[in-house]
This record gives structure tokens, sequence and C-alpha cells, in this order.
């Protein structure tokens, strides 16, 4: 085998492809979009190194393996990185070499930083891989669907804060109500939350913008939102009805399913589950004001959990960062009333 390395050139997505055959894991689905020419970070294109390995044969080169490191606007304390070799050529030192020519190219990042990170799964090829590089898990993220029921509905006051009595059906409607994805106060709960559960990896100061396009815009599929209030309290005590909403505790945002052949029809409804095929779970993302105590986060986020899971099966992505969630969907992956949809993810670096 006589390896070359060079820069990464259009055309080669398609020749590696070609090697490679389709993704062996999701991460590997996601990462190869990443493989494009490399960039200065001029013009909006992030900083951008992208190397192909290419196996010379009777001095024509075939590409065989890539690898890239760049920048993230969004959490910018590391660089990504990915690097694939084709099956019939690995464990023949090309992973381990492309891995130290992008640390060499990352040592020169304009922005200074130069820690690497990347996603793999356990149990695979990526992540011994990653293991003898010296690249350890920082997270841990799942995939959960939770069924429909899994969680007792929590059992509202039936008197309002005024105390009058409300009907049965009229009871918690001053805790759990529908708010626009435009929000500015879910907007700012949501960006507080996303920023505190990655503490681990710093997404950097977001704006009222950035939370609005990674999460809650019309791009990102999001269809609509439920929160969980607390009690509205009065300025004039007990018996006067109080004439604000009560804080935020918990949000739940459901997002439409991406179409597909068997969904046709996929993100068309209104309110998220009936977009989605029948029967197919809801993705959702959930959590809370991480100002709250841990007790009544893991409640307000269980309470929220029960509500939007109470007739139809939900999906959410659960990091091991997410503790109110953790409490609530732990039991339930252990008691079979939610599963894992896909293998784990590890995000590891050095
Ligand atoms: C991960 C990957 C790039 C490794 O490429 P490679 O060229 O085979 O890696 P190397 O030969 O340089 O291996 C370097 C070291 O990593 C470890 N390693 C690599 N593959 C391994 C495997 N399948 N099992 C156990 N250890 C492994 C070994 O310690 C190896 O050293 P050794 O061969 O002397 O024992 C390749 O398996 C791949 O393309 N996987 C799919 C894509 C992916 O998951 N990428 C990882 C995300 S960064």
């Amino acid at each position: 085998m006589a390896i070359e390395y060079r820069e990464w050139r259009d055309g080669d997505d398609l020749a590696l492809l070609e090697i490679w055959g389709g993704p062996e894991t999701a991460q590997a689905r996601q990462f190869r979009g990443a493989l494009a020419p490399s960039s200065n970070g001029t013009g909006g294109m992030p900083w951008r190194r992208c190397i192909v390995a290419e196996d010379v044969i009777d001095g024509v080169g075939i590409p065989v393996a890539a690898g890239v490191v760049y920048e993230a606007a969004l959490h910018p304390e590391r660089l990504w990185s990915y690097i694939e070799v084709a099956r019939d050529h690995r464990r023949a030192g090309i992973g381990a070499t492309l891995l130290a020519m992008l640390r060499r190219e990352a040592a020169n990042a304009p922005s200074g930083v130069a820690k690497l990170r990347a996603k793999v799964e356990p149990g695979t090829p990526g992540a011994a891989f990653a293991s003898a590089a010296g690249l350890a898990p920082i997270q841990r993220s799942r995939l959960v669907v939770v069924q429909p029921g899994a969680l007792k509905l929590p059992v509202f006051p039936d008197t309002d804060h005024g105390g009058r009595p409300v009907s049965g059906e009229n009871a918690g409607s001053d805790v759990v109500m529908d708010l626009a994805t435009g929000s500015v106060e879910l907007t700012d709960v949501v960006g507080r939350y996303y920023t505190a559960i990655h503490s681990w990896d710093s997404p950097g100061v977001l704006s009222v913008g950035q939370v609005q396009k990674l999460f809650l815009d019309e791009l990102t599929g999001a269809h609509g939102a439920i929160v969980l209030r607390a009690q509205p309290e009065s300025a004039f005590g007990q018996g006067v009805a109080p004439s604000k909403k009560g804080r935020i505790r918990a949000f739940a945002v459901s997002y439409a399913a991406p179409a597909t052949p068997e969904a046709p029809d996929a993100g068309e409804g209104p309110g998220g589950q009936d977009a989605a095929a029948p029967g197919a779970p809801t993705d959702v993302f959930v959590g809370h004001d991480p100002a709250l105590a841990a007790d009544d986060a893991a409640e307000a986020v269980r309470d929220m959990l029960s509500l939007i899971a109470y007739q139809h099966p939900v999906m959410l992505e659960l990091d091991d960062s997410m503790s109110a969630l953790r409490a609530a969907v732990e039991p339930l992956l252990e008691n079979g009333k939610a599963r894992l949809a896909a293998a784990e993810t590890l995000v590891v670096s050095e």
C-alpha cells in the first residue's frame, strides 16, 4: 500500500462514497456531510481543514480515507473532527496519520482553539480509535421513546388561586398553557436551559435570535409549545384574582416529523402529534427553568412529560447532563415504559 495525503477536492465525496458504501453509524451519516473543501473562515464559512488519503496503485491515486476538523459557532470551545477509513484499509495507521495531521492543522486554527471533539457510538471501531487516541467521553446522549401513559398525570387543585372552584376540565388551566414558539418568554427559558445543560461544552453566549433559529423557528420543524407555570400569585393575597401568570417551570416544544415516504403528509397537521405517521412518536424538547431547585425541576419535568406523553408516544434526547429529565425517564427505561430508539452517542474529547 502506498498512501498519499492531500487536500480535499470537489468530487472526493462521490469517489469515497463508492469505496465506503453506506454509513455504518448515525455519527458517520451526520459527519460525512462535514467533509468539504478547506476554508480559512472568511466569507461566513467556518474555518475547516479537510484531508484525503489516496491509495496509489500504478500511479493512480484512489481516495480511501478522509478526515476533517472545523470550527463551530455553537459550542466554540472545541473543534469538531471526523475521520473515516475504507474498511479494507483499516488498522494500518491511516486513521492515526490523518488525526496527527488534523491536530497539526488545529494547532493553527485562527480562533486559537485546538481541542478536538468527536461523536462516536460505544462498541464501534470509532469508539476504540478515539479511546486509543486519548479522546475520552465528556457526554453520553440517548434517544428515548416514552410510551403513552407511562407517567401518572399530575393532580391540579380544583380551586383557582383566588379560591374559586374550577370545574374538572379547567383544573390546571392557569398552570398548563400553550405558548407560541415565537414567544420571548419561551425563547428565554429554552436558551437558559440549553446553556445550563451544556456546562461541559459551553455553547457560548446565545442571542435570542440564535435560540429561535436553533430550536423554535419554522425551519427547525417546531410545531407548538406548552409550558407548565408556577401557580400565579396575587399581589393582594388570597381571594383576589392574580393579574400576572406564574413563571414558567417547565416547557415542551414539539417538532414535526421529517417528511418520509411512509409519512408523506408529515408537517401538515397542527399540534405535532398528528403530523407524524400514525403511532409514530412525536419529537419533543423538554426542559425546565434552570433556576429551579433540583427537586422542583424534577417534579416539573415529570409532570410535563406525563402531560405530553399521556396519549401519544414522544421521543426525546436524554443527555447525562439533564438531571431532572433523567430522574423522570430512567425509571421508565428500567420498567420498560420507555425504550432507546437508537444506539447511544458519546461525545469524546481530549
Ligand atoms: C475509526 C477509524 C477511522 C479508524 O481508522 P484506522 O485507519 O483503522 O485506525 P488506525 O489503524 O490508525 O488505528 C489506530 C489505533 O486505534 C485503535 N483502533 C482502531 N480501530 C480499532 C478497532 N476496530 N478495534 C480496536 N481498536 C481499534 C487501535 O489502538 C489502533 O492501533 P493498532 O492498530 O496499532 O492497535 C475507522 O475504523 C473508521 O473509519 N470507522 C468508521 C468511522 C468512525 O467511526 N470514525 C470515528 C469518528 S472520529
